[in-house]
Formats: structure tokens, C-alpha cells, sequence
């Protein structure tokens, strides 16, 4: 009973935030990671939302066997067989039915009847369960709905089948005690609540998801819902990494215990950023730069000292990188593959010779290479993917009371050298604009944020943009120790993922 199941819904909730950017590759690669850190359930996708989530949720069902692979649908028979064939490979396969139960909802949007929901809920629960054991319901913005009619609709859908129920705070809405009363409510007032897990699933909107998830489960609830980074519809989800940090470092009082190999939630963070292309805010707790680091001096003298002076969690039981070696140029291939290893990477010999070389080419330009450099150079090198154009040459032009631009020439899939110049209101958009006249593809450039990897002069500059063509968005990163070079090789990123896509549609 003190076992709490970690419901990761970072494929789900998280991509629904992202723009369903992820292709199938990526989320299966972000499934294999979930599986690796311990997650007891993985929702994977929403698959009668579209196609491309249809496919992954297949794909995920077939691939992974540890954990249960959940896919979402809606309160609908269409939505319910649509999910049902795309987890029937799983191992372990779940049904997540969801339908709105507050008053708001069901005036303004739904407009329909407690009744009419009630009788919805339980048929649809019912359809879901003759498919499958294990069904899931939430009734949605039930932190705004009557107590009253939570309890009636809970009782209904645990009668009809359900082996999960999830409350959501949908809107982020609610307070800690008053959250944690709406569940130990349920708990001791749904007559048949024991035959089902009690879940939540919390919003952010008020900078309380972590908060009111902790409480519910200290009162009760025994599934939680949360995603790695706390990304998420609007201000996003609980944060996994947070949640279970908590239940670890104060266990004294909370007393509850998940299986998450907690060493593997640095990756699993660095990993998800890397795909969705959402960055990590610095001060974030767990998995921020700075979660680990300590700038006053009062503070460094007691770490000196004795870590435990302002040091709660031992940075290496989240799998943050102790560095112990700084690499340099002279730093040989083995020294190389040790400190991969080090961070937890495995590289095949092609990929390992590939990433090597990238090393090099960076500690020409940097006198000491990081970890989070070789994180990003591992990244980069991984996550390489087939291009259409190759970025050969970049030479720009640039100062004050003069005009910027830009020559670049890339090559194309059958060797051909293309060139051209332009002229922009800076080097950046110089670069863009002749790439975007030799590649002739139509697109919008709608975000574009530069990171320093590392302090220093001679720091890596990361680039992450995403571009929108055709209501599509697509994320690209580029890293490099010169920032218009960085932001060339971010916004061809962005263009052969598009170009990929299209292609893979085309055949
Ligand atoms: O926030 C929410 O209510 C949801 C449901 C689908 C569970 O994401
Ligand atoms: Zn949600």
C-alpha cells in the first residue's frame, strides 16, 4: 500500500504541449529511456487524435514490455476501439477514458446532463473493459466538480470496470489541503473505492502541481500522473523528477516508496529536452544547471566541509555527472570513451568514431570540454538525422552602419553543390534567408533561443528554433562555439526534419 505507481504521461500530456512534434522514432527512443528510469505505466499517445499518434502508440505497445503501456480516449466507441488496436500488442495494455464531470464543462461545453454523463461514463468504461482488464477513468476538471456527483460517477465507472480512477486538476486550480480533502473524501466515501487505484493528475497552472500531488498522496491516492520536466498543456504537469525526489529525500515523513532507478533521471531529462526541444530552466529543481550548484560563499565552505551543510540530495542519485576528469585536445579516443561511459552513454564504434571526431574538431576551438559539452556533442551525433541538404560553408558579414549578409552553400542528397547569398537584417537572418532560397520550402520561423552550454568566452552556444509549415511544427538544434554557425546548423535541422517528414508521407 505504500508503493506509489508512477503514471509518466510525458509522451501524452507532454508532447500534447510540444505541438506533437516527436516522430515515432523519437518517442519510442523516450519510451526505452522511461523504461530504463522504472516508470510503472507509460501513456503513450492519444492514438484516434491522429494518425501519427495511432503509430507510435503501436509501435511503443510492440517494443516495450515492462512497464503498462496506456493509450488515451476519448468518452467515444470510435476513440475506444481506436485505442484498443493500438495497444492490443502490449504486454500490459490500458485503456485511459476520460470525460468532463464539472458543471462548467458540461453547460458550456459539452452540453449535457449529469445524467447523460453518468450513463456515457459507464458505457464507455464497460466498451473499454471488454477489450481489456485494466481500465482507467478520469473524470475531467474534477477539482471544479461537485463532490457529490464526483463520488456518484466514481462509484458508477469502479461498478462498470474500472481498476484506476484519476482525478485531474485540469485548469491547475486547486490548493494543497483543499486537494487532499477531495481525495481522502473519495477514499472514505465511494463505497467501492477500495477495488480501484485512486490517481491524480495535476496542472500547473498556479506553481502547485508537485504540491497538491504530494498531498493527495499522503491521503490517499496511490497512482500519480506526471511527466519528466514538467512539461505539459500550458504551464505543464507535476514534475516526475520532483515527485520522486520528494518521496525519497523525506521519506522520514512521507513514508512512501516508487520503483524509479533514480540514477537514470538526469538522462531521461537531458533526453526529453533534446527531443521536444523545450529547454530546462536553470533554477529548475532536480535536473537545472544550477540544481547542484552553489555560488555564496557561505555555502561553498560548508559543501567543502561537509556536503549535507546545504546539499539535500547527493547529485549522484539523480545521475548528475560528478565531473572527475576535464577533457582536452590532447585527450586520446579511450579517455574519450571512458568519460561517455562515465555518463552513462554506449556508443557503437561508427557512432563512437563520429562523435569522437565532433570532440575533436570542439576541443580545437575550446580549451576544456565538459560534460554537458559532450552531452550535446552525444546528442547531436545521436540524433544526426538523414539530411537533404548538407550545411558545407557559412561566411557572413557583418558590424555596425553596414549591411549584413550571408553566403552559405550546402550540398544536396545526390551530391550537387548549391550556393547563393543575401543580404538581412542581421547575420542570423542573413544565413536563414539564403538557406530558405535554395531549399524552396515554405516555412515560418516562429521560435529561435540561444543557450550558452557552458561559462567561458570560448562556451558552446546552443541553438534551438522551431519552424511551422503546413500547421506542422518542427524543432532543430545546433551547437557549435560560434553562434551564427550554431543557429545555420539549428535551422538546417529544422528543414531536413521537414523535408523528412514529407518524404516519409510521400512514400
Ligand atoms: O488534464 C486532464 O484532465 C487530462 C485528462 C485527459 C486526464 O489530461
Ligand atoms: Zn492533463
Amino acid at each position: 500500500m505504500d508503493r506509489i505507481i508512477i503514471f509518466d504521461t510525458t509522451l501524452r500530456d507532454g508532447e500534447q504541449a510540444a505541438g506533437g512534434m516527436l516522430n515515432v522514432d523519437e518517442k519510442l527512443e523516450i519510451a526505452r529511456q522511461l523504461e530504463k528510469l522504472g516508470v510503472d505505466v507509460i501513456e503513450a499517445g492519444f492514438p484516434v487524435s491522429s494518425p501519427g499518434d495511432f503509430e507510435a502508440v503501436k509501435t511503443i505497445a510492440s517494443a516495450i514490455r515492462q512497464p503498462v503501456i496506456c493509450a488515451l480516449s476519448h468518452a467515444n466507441p470510435k476513440a475506444i476501439d481506436s485505442a484498443w488496436e493500438a495497444v492490443r500488442a502490449a504486454e500490459n495494455p490500458r485503456i485511459h477514458v476520460f470525460l468532463s464531470a464539472s458543471e462548467i464543462h458540461l453547460s458550456y461545453q459539452l452540453k449535457k446532463t449529469r445524467d447523460e454523463i453518468l450513463g456515457l461514463a459507464r458505457d464507455m468504461v464497460a466498451r473499454a473493459k471488454s477489450y481489456l482488464d485494466d481500465v482507467e477513468f478520469s473524470p475531467m476538471d474534477a477539482s471544479r466538480t461537485d463532490p457529490s456527483f464526483l463520488h456518484t460517477i466514481i462509484e458508477a465507472v469502479i461498478e462498470a470496470g474500472a481498476t484506476t480512477v484519476n482525478i485531474p486538476d485540469t485548469v491547475g486550480y486547486a490548493i494543497p489541503d483543499e486537494f487532499g480533502s477531495l481525495i481522502e473524501g473519495i477514499v472514505t466515501n465511494v463505497p467501492n473505492a477500495h477495488k480501484a487505484i485512486i490517481s491524480v493528475h495535476c496542472h500547473n497552472d498556479l506553481g502547485l502541481a508537485v504540491a497538491n500531488s504530494l498531498e493527495a498522496l499522503r491521503r490517499g491516492a496511490r497512482q500519480v500522473e506526471c511527466t519528466i520536466n514538467g512539461i505539459g498543456e500550458r504551464a505543464g504537469n507535476a514534475s516526475l523528477e520532483e515527485i520522486v525526489m520528494a518521496l525519497k529525500t523525506r521519506k522520514d515523513l512521507l513514508n512512501l516508496e516508487t520503483g524509479i532507478d533514480t540514477r537514470q533521471i538526469y538522462k531521461t531529462s537531458r533526453l526529453v529536452s533534446e527531443l521536444t526541444g523545450f529547454v530546462v530552466q536553470p533554477n529548475k529543481a532536480i535536473v537545472g544547471a544550477n540544481a547542484f550548484r552553489h555560488q555564496s560563499g557561505i555555502h561553498q565552505d560548508g559543501i567543502i566541509k561537509k556536503a549535507i551543510t546545504y546539499e539535500i540530495m547527493d547529485p549522484r542519485e539523480v545521475g548528475v555527472p560528478a565531473s572527475s576528469l576535464v577533457l582536452g585536445k590532447l585527450s586520446g579516443r579511450h579517455a574519450f570513451k571512458e568519460r561517455l561511459a562515465e555518463l552513462g552513454y554506449t556508443l557503437g564504434d561508427e557512432d563512437l568514431d563520429r562523435t569522437f571526431q565532433a570532440f575533436k574538431e570542439l576541443a580545437d576551438k575550446k580549451k576544456e570540454v565538459t560534460d554537458r559539452d559532450i552531452e550535446t556533442l552525444v546528442a547531436q551525433e545521436m540524433h544526426a538525422i538523414s539530411e537533404t541538404f548538407h550545411l558545407d560553408q557559412v561566411q557572413v558579414s557583418c558590424g555596425m552602419n553596414t549591411l549584413a549578409s550571408a553566403a552559405v552553400r550546402l550540398i544536396d542528397s545526390e551530391g550537387r553543390v548549391l550556393t547563393d547569398a543575401a543580404v538581412g537584417t542581421g547575420p542570423v537572418d542573413a544565413v536563414y534567408k539564403v538557406i530558405n532560397r535554395i531549399v524552396s520550402v515554405p516555412n515560418k520561423l516562429t521560435e529561435f533561443t540561444v543557450n550558452s552550454v557552458t561559462e567561458g568566452i570560448d562556451a558552446v552556444g546552443e541553438v534551438l528554433i522551431r519552424i511551422e509549415s503546413d500547421g506542422v511544427s518542427y524543432t532543430g538544434r545546433g551547437a557549435d562555439t560560434d553562434i551564427i554557425m550554431a543557429s545555420a546548423k539549428a535551422y538546417m535541422n529544422a528543414v531536413n526534419r521537414l523535408l523528412a517528414s514529407r518524404g516519409k508521407k510521400t512514400e
